[in-house]
């Protein structure tokens, strides 16, 4: 049984398998619906932190496939506090066919998929967001047809958005370059993880502090708020920091010709990026949510479906 925790427990092969899955399920969806080939079968869904895009997105792409979901509020379970990890994953793993737990601590899902005995899906952790980073792999895999020798400039937080992206990035062949404030930086062990990956692909990491340094020759620019859900009371110590990190107009166009910009939002409009680029000619930011539905449905097939 496979888990999917981080994107780095697949390989490239598997990852392309399933982005290969996932536009097969858009298109068959987009034409008049998908076989259910998960029917009978829940997926619980396990909230520590609140979700638009997650939530609905695992939802509504479980019910496509004939199957159902099952939300877990952060008040219900308790995870760790009302119950031991392990327990909640050997209760669930008696009701339902699949998990998805979003948390705080990165362990925590680790934990909940060591003690599962169905496949556990990580919904984001403090550390990183998988399910988005496949998301925006099938994003720009559409966009431009591919992804190999791409380059992709994250603006901001080396937060768990830019851990996933910089994973997927070297796994499937896309340069990574991140340009964040002092004190912000990715964190050292996922560069030092990613190094040997890129190495076999191919590609390049560059890390900056100027954000000008970090979008030369870009396809795509992405960012993420400059605090994240837990560190609401950063906010302002935070907002001083990350002035210049807002991706706007005049940042894409010291990138290359055909630049996209993309967020994983929510959005923070007017802080790190503009109502212009979001709703601009250049912004892939909608598709990129909507694809969270057809790539984790891929997902979803390849870890529930009887074989
Ligand atoms: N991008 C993303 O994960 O959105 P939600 O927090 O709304 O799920
Ligand atoms: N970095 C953000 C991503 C939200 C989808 C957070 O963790 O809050």
């Amino acid at each position: 049984m496979k888990d999917y925790i981080d994107i780095t427990d697949w390989s490239a092969k598997e990852l392309r398998e399933l982005l290969d899955l996932a536009v097969f399920l858009k298109r068959e969806w987009k034409s008049g619906g998908n076989r259910p080939v998960l029917a009978g079968k829940v997926l619980g869904m396990v909230f520590q932190k609140p979700s638009l895009r997650t939530r609905v997105s695992f939802e509504v792409g479980m019910k496509h496939l004939g199957g159902d979901a099952l939300y877990l509020s952060p008040a219900e379970i308790g995870l760790g506090k009302r119950e031991s990890i392990p327990d909640v994953a050997r209760v669930l793993s008696g009701y339902v066919q699949g998990i998805m737990a979003r948390v705080f601590d990165h362990d925590h899902v680790v934990q909940l998929a060591e003690a599962a005995s169905v496949p556990v899906i990580n919904g984001l952790s403090d550390y990183n967001h998988p399910c988005q980073a496949l998301a925006d792999m099938l994003t720009i895999y559409e966009h431009f047809g591919r992804l190999e020798g791409l380059k992709l400039a994250f603006i901001g937080d080396g937060n768990n958005v830019a851990v996933s992206l910089l994973m997927a990035s070297a796994l499937l062949g896309v340069n990574f370059s991140i340009a964040s404030p002092p004190g912000y930086a990715l964190p050292a062990e996922a560069l030092d993880k990613a190094h040997p990956l890129a190495e076999k692909s191919g590609i390049v990491i560059e890390t900056h502090e100027e954000p000008e340094a970090a979008v030369a020759g870009a396809d795509v620019i992405y960012t993420d708020s400059w605090f994240s859900m837990g560190q609401e009371a950063e906010a302002e110590a935070r907002r001083a920091q990350f002035q210049k990190y807002q991706v706007n107009d005049a940042l894409l166009d010291k990138a290359g010709t055909d630049v996209v910009a993309m967020h994983c939002l929510p959005a923070h409009r007017g802080e790190e990026i503009t109502d212009e680029v979001c709703d601009g000619p250049r912004s892939l930011l909608f598709p990129q949510a909507e694809n969270r539905m057809h790539a984790q449905k891929a997902l979803l097939v390849h870890l529930m479906a009887d074989r």
